[in-house]
């Protein structure tokens, strides 16, 4: 039977664009997620492009037997973890949602898939783990640090991981720190869903364009930086996605890893820039104001991406035109739909 990936959060942004590639690359996906920040209208979506409609499971990955369940009855060979909360201020006013989900989660299933013997583990880190850096590009060796629940439940993920590997060097597991996600897969069809107002940058800019909000505010314009305004590394979600895929293969082929690694592009690109760069994709113009700088924002963040180049053979590929034009074709999409009801 072909081997199965458990991917949690599979119906989410990342995870649904990671679950397309892994269904056109052949893999079976079993997907776990209790929707609470996702819809199951995706799935249809996946399956238009696709052509195959993926496993699903609603529920918790804090559910035990739920997870021994799936693990006795799918052939799954590894796990895609993308599954948790999200969002660094509900962060600090939910700490313990935080922790329960992501920490306490993340242990659950690692005793599920520890019980089943199943040690090939992909996990969802973040560049957030860097915290303030102080130098640039931030290379995998960089001090952690966080500012906020959050990122902290990053770290300590990664640290429980680091503890598993140690305890048995058999695991197979990739710590993937992403830089900053944007962009949509390019048939339309899946994207970012935030709900309410979004807290990202570029969400927030393809609602502007729309014209569902008057216009941005950008937090700063007194930073470090060419033009003042913060400097982020944006990497197209479906080369995040391919970035998965390599990982996955990679642990594939090692007889034991703790990979930890980078997935950006290396370039920065300023507040401003990005919604000159949406501006021309849009044709539609993005009004913006200067506001004071949003707390715990840091200056400028950008990846050193030599080690996912050389252990994975992987390197973004696309540039911030090309994610801002998928991301403005998912967002019309996404109106016009909400405009018929
Ligand atoms: P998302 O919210 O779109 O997807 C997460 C999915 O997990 C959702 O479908 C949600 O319903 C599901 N989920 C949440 N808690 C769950 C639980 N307890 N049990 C089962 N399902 C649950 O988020 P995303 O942007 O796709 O992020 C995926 C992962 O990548 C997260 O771990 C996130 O922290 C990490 N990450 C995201 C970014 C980013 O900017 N999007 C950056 C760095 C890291
Ligand atoms: C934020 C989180 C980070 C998380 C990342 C991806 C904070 C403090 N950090 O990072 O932990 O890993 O999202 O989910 O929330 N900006 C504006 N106006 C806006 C929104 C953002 O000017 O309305 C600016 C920010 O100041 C920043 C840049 O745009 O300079 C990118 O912001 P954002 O998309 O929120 O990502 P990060 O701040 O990098």
């Amino acid at each position: 039977m072909t081997s199965t990936i458990l991917v949690t959060g599979g119906t989410g942004y990342i995870g649904s664009h990671t679950t397309v590639l892994l269904l056109q690359a052949g893999y079976r996906v079993l997907i776990l997620d209790n929707f609470c920040n996702s819809d199951a209208s995706v799935l249809d979506r996946i399956e238009h492009i696709c052509g195959i409609r993926p496993d699903v499971v609603e529920g918790d990955i804090r559910d035990a037997a739920l997870l021994e369940s799936l693990f006795a009855h799918h052939p799954i060979t590894a796990i895609m973890h993308f599954a948790g909360l999200k969002a660094v201020g509900e962060s600090t006013q939910k700490p313990l949602e935080y922790y329960s989900a992501n920490v306490g989660g993340s242990v659950c299933l690692l005793q599920a898939a520890q019980n089943a013997g199943v040690k090939t583990f992909v996990f969802s880190s973040s560049a957030t783990v860097y915290g303030d850096p102080v130098n640039l590009p931030i290379t995998e060796t960089h001090p952690r640090s966080t500012t906020n629940p959050y990122g902290h439940t990053k770290l300590v993920i990664e640290d429980i991981l680091e503890s598993l590997y140690y305890s048995e060097p058999e695991w197979r597991i990739a710590r993937l720190r992403y830089f900053n996600p944007v962009g949509a897969h390019p048939s339309g069809l899946i994207g970012e869903a935030p709900q309410g107002t979004p807290n990202n940058l570029m969400p927030y800019v393809a609602q502007v364009a729309t014209g569902l909000r008057p216009q941005v505010q950008v937090f700063g314009n007194d930073y470090n930086t060419p033009d003042g305004t913060g400097v982020r590394d944006y990497i197209h979600v479906m080369d995040l996605a391919q970035g998965h895929l390599a990982a996955l293969r990679y642990c594939q082929q090692q007889a034991q890893t703790l990979l930890t690694v980078n997935l950006g592009t290396g370039k920065g690109f300023s507040v401003l820039e990005m919604i000159k760069a949406f501006e021309a994709a849009s044709g539609r113009p993005i009004p913006y104001g200067i506001t004071p700088r949003r707390p715990g924002d840091i200056a400028a963040c950008w990846a050193d991406t030599t080690l996912a180049a050389q252990t994975l053979g992987w390197t973004a590929g696309l540039d911030i035109r090309q994610m801002c034009e998928d991301a403005w074709r998912w967002e019309m999409r996404r109106a016009n739909q909400e405009a018929a009801g």
